[in-house]
């Protein structure tokens, strides 16, 4: 971004505060980064986590890699420099839901540790909750429901994560899920109790 395009716009502080939001909800907000492998089931883990907290009455809300990138993020490749881009602008729109008052649970590989660093540098101590979704490379390749491991294998997609691109796994994340070894309802026990055990409702 260029420096003209930022000179003169001026931060507007707004009226209502992010605390107030909170006592209005009831509970405090968060962002849970859901990394992993592509198949390692980081989507229907967040949903099944979405759910959970909508039965309970908080707030939250799903960002998904696929979904986004049809929007918001459509025109990204998966080179090094379009990943960190994706990451950032939903690191950007993570932040805002979280101003808004709402647990919002993103679900992209960010295969990069630096760019996910740069998205937990965004949220205040505390905000960004790291959720590795842990699944070796075969299991992945074995469930490949979209079948673009295949395609991959095949030298059809460049730059596939875990085959032609790297993943870098997380070194300290606050939550790790196998998911080749847990349940669905396991894992997204183990979020909620980690948030509830966090004191997120107020
Ligand atoms: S990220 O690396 O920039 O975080 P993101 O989560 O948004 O990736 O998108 C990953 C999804 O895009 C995968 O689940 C898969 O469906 C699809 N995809 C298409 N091409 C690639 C590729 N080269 N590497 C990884 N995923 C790809």
């Amino acid at each position: 971004m260029s420096k003209q395009t930022t000179a003169h716009i001026v931060w507007h502080q707004t009226t209502i505060k992010k605390e107030e939001r909170h006592r209005l909800h009831g509970h405090k907000s968060c962002v849970l980064w859901f990394t992993g492998l592509s198949g390692s089931g980081k989507s229907t883990l967040a949903n099944a986590v979405d759910k959970r907290l909508y039965e309970l009455g908080l707030h939250s809300y799903v960002l998904d890699g696929d979904n986004i990138r049809h929007g918001l993020n459509k025109g990204l490749g998966f080179s090094a420099e379009d990943r960190r881009e994706n990451i950032r602008r939903i690191a950007e729109v993570a932040k805002l839901f979280v101003d808004a008052g709402v647990i919002t649970l993103t679900a992209f590989i960010s295969p990069y540790r630096e760019d996910r660093g740069l998205a937990r540098g965004l949220l205040e101590p505390g905000e960004f909750v790291e959720i590795y979704v842990r699944c070796p490379l075969e299991e992945c390749e074995r469930r490949d429901p979209k079948g673009l491991y295949q395609k991959a294998r095949k030298g059809e997609i460049p730059e596939f994560t875990g085959i032609s691109s790297p993943y870098e796994e997380p070194v300290a994340p606050e939550i790790v899920i196998d998911s080749a070894v847990m349940t669905v309802e396991e894992a997204a026990d183990h979020v909620i109790h980690f948030l509830l055990d966090r004191g997120i409702r107020l």
